[in-house]
């Protein structure tokens, strides 16, 4: 009930305490860092500890930064070295929250992804912080496109969404990474300034990677893409260098981390109407790369990345493996897959309806939905990861699932991809 007064009161033209609380994995799933805003300017540090009676008290830093004519004060603790499947409680001034940290031996977890999420019809909006607060997974991974926009009204969208979202996201890790919703023309400020992700890749959120259980997972920004005229393209280079050692290091650790899992905003797959983005040149320049610039995709299939989520198109969409526009539709191709399987879930909420797919899928489609949802991925072990589409419109059914499996060791390479009927697509 009080984080409802809390919102309420954050609606008027000026907020008191701390509001927007939320915790993302830091450098390992043990390392947390907690964010919030002030309009104020405040001290930025909490009390924590596994129960409420014995309280430490941590230092953060603050940040400050102006947008719109506003001053927002974004105030961090990391939260280092905790202790595995513990109850953490912290408090910020008078708001206490509380997380549950993961298991040490850390062989399946939840997640829910999704992508497309906004203020105004944000239709999976509650069922993620029920299921969320209900323990019906373990963290957030949101794909690109948040709160349309988080920057809107001069960031008092973002503001509001952040606060919509805080009784699950100050429970339990929200990892993002940015959508092309996410520029606001002064270079992702509202999105830089709003969170801290690992910083292991770039330090301003856009791209990182962190292992968590059997997964390695990497958050990569595909508007470095979308936006090359606007911002120029270093980025990409940079980018581009980070993911090819990333990627490899990755590998080298596969006896360990046995499944790599990309997501980014914009999909390399995909099949609506009006598709640009999945088949004319914005989606060539960011898939096979052009002119000097270039495409992600190579690295995944070279690095034989298992899995890779996408949003941006608002729907759900399941496909075959496929590299390089060539599939492979076959009734185990889930086992042992020959290429990457790429999921498209960008249907949580977006503010416009009205996307339509194309009349007829492309071939590397296997199942695709237009209903409202989200994705909850379950790493059950080193061999075995499922998939289920949650829709909204059919009150929290599973629409599609699939196990991808593959057993220790197994690497896609491109003599299997000869050895086995790909359909090429040109
Ligand atoms: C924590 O310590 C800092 C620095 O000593 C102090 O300014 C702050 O008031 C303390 N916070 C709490 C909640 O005790
Ligand atoms: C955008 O910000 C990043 C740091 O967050 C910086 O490295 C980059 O040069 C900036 N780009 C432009 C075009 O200002
Ligand atoms: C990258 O941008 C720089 C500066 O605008 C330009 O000189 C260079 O040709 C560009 N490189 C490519 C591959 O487009
Ligand atoms: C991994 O999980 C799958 C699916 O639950 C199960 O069939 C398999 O036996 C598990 N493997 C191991 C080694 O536990
Ligand atoms: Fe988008």
């Amino acid at each position: 009930m009080k984080v409802f007064i809390l919102v309420a009161l954050c609606l008027g033209v000026q907020c008191i305490g701390p509001e927007q609380v939320h915790i993302a994995f830091y450098t390992s799933p043990w390392d947390i860092s907690v964010s919030w805003i002030t309009f104020e300017d405040a001290d930025s540090s909490l009390t924590y500890g596994t129960s409420t009676s014995s309280m430490q008290n941590l230092s953060g830093t603050t940040n400050t930064w102006h947008f719109g004519g506003i001053t927002r004060h974004s105030h961090v603790v990391i939260l280092k070295d905790l202790k595995p499947s513990k109850q953490y409680y912290y408090q910020i001034e008078s708001r206490v929250f509380n997380f549950r940290t993961l298991p040490a031996d850390l062989t399946t977890y939840k997640v829910c992804v999704f992508g497309d999420l906004g203020v105004y019809n944000g239709r999976s909006t509650q069922s993620i912080i029920n299921n969320g607060i209900a323990g019906k997974f373990d963290f957030i991974v949101h794909i690109g496109d948040l709160a349309y926009d988080l920057h809107s009204n001069n960031g008092k969208l973002g503001d509001q969404y952040m606060n919509t979202l805080e009784p699950v996201i100050s429970k339990i890790p929200y990892m993002v990474i940015a959508g092309n919703h996410e520029n606001d023309n002064v270079n992702f400020t509202n999105f830089k300034n709003r969170f801290v992700m690992p910083p292991t890749g770039s330090d301003d959120n856009q791209f990182y990677s962190i292992d968590i259980g059997p997964v390695h997972w990497v958050g990569l920004s595909t508007e470095y893409y979308g936006f090359l005229e606007q911002y120029g393209n270093q980025s990409i280079f940079t980018q581009f260098d980070w993911l090819t050692e990333n990627l490899e290091a990755a590998n080298k650790n596969r006896g360990a981390v046995p499944w790599i899992a990309m997501y980014q905003h914009r999909p390399f797959y995909c099949s609506v109407e009006e598709g640009a983005d999945c088949t004319l040149y914005e989606n060539v320049i960011l898939r096979h790369g052009a002119l000097g610039i270039p495409g992600l995709e190579q690295e995944y299939i070279k690095n034989s990345v298992d899995i890779g989520f996408a949003g941006h198109m608002h729907a759900y969409e399941r496909m075959w493996p496929v590299a390089d526009l060539k599939y492979y539709k076959e009734e185990d191709a889930y086992h042992n897959p020959v290429a990457p399987v790429y999921i498209l879930t960008g249907s949580a909420g977006c503010h416009s309806s009205g996307m339509k797919f194309s009349p007829i899928p492309m071939p590397w489609s296997a199942h695709r939905s237009d209903d409202y949802g989200y994705t909850v991925m379950t790493v059950a072990n080193m061999t075995h990861i499922h998939f289920e589409q949650i829709s909204i419109d059919k009150n929290g059914g599973v629409i599609d699932s699939v196990w991808v499996s593959k057993d220790i060791g197994h690497l896609h390479t491109e003599e299997m991809r000869m050895g086995k009927k790909g359909n090429a697509f040109y």
